[in-house]
């Protein structure tokens, strides 16, 4: 938790975005029947989901614009680093699911690896669903937070492609059945 705090800092996000992730990507794999210590490992990934940016220097993490596309070589290795800081930790070998494979797209075409399908560790194919309904529902400098209804719309669409049917079709159920998991709307301007 001190490392995802030393992240905030650097690149400009909130502890509340990574306590957010990490308690719904729990709530996801329990609906997948994971239990036990494995949800101990899957909550140490998800809070330290993106700690591979520490290794992205600062002009690239904090720029306003969009990235060019040598900028975005560097910012894709940001999962591999994750791999070289994580795996030094004795008790943090188990956790690299999440910081390695969060990238990865159910049909290939995602990153570090382009692993296809269940190549993709389930609890990274979770994670990635939670993740960008986190992003989606969030303001950003350049964007204002889009509502609920609209981003389990753009997550719908993105089934079978950029992520597993099977969680996307459990991410539906987790959100019907459990309205207080999701985001408030933004008030409109
Ligand atoms: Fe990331």
């Amino acid at each position: 938790m001190g490392w995802a705090a030393a992240l905030d800092v650097r690149d400009h996000s909130t502890a509340a975005h990574t306590a957010r992730v990490t308690d719904l990507t729990e709530q996801l794999a329990r609906a997948f029947g994971i239990h036990g210590h494995e949800l101990v490992r899957i909550r140490r990934g998800a809070t330290l989901h993106d700690i591979g940016k520490m290794g992205v220097p600062d002009e690239i993490l904090r720029k306003d614009g969009p990235l060019t596309d040598d900028e975005w070589v560097l910012m894709r290795q940001h999962p591999d680093l994750a791999v070289q800081f994580l795996s030094g930790v004795n008790y943090l070998n188990d956790a690299l699911d999440i910081p390695w494979c969060h990238h990865e797209k159910w049909d290939g075409t995602g990153y570090p690896r382009g692993l296809v399908g269940t190549e993709i560790p389930l609890a990274a194919r979770i994670f990635a669903v939670i993740d960008v309904y986190d992003a989606v529902t969030s303001d950003r400098p350049y964007r204002r937070a889009h509502p609920h209804a609209d981003v389990m719309t753009l997550i719908h669409d993105g089934r079978g492609t950029h992520f597993d049917p099977e969680v996307v079709d459990a991410f539906e159920r987790l959100m019907y059945e459990n309205p207080a998991l999701r985001r408030t709307d933004p008030v409109p301007r």
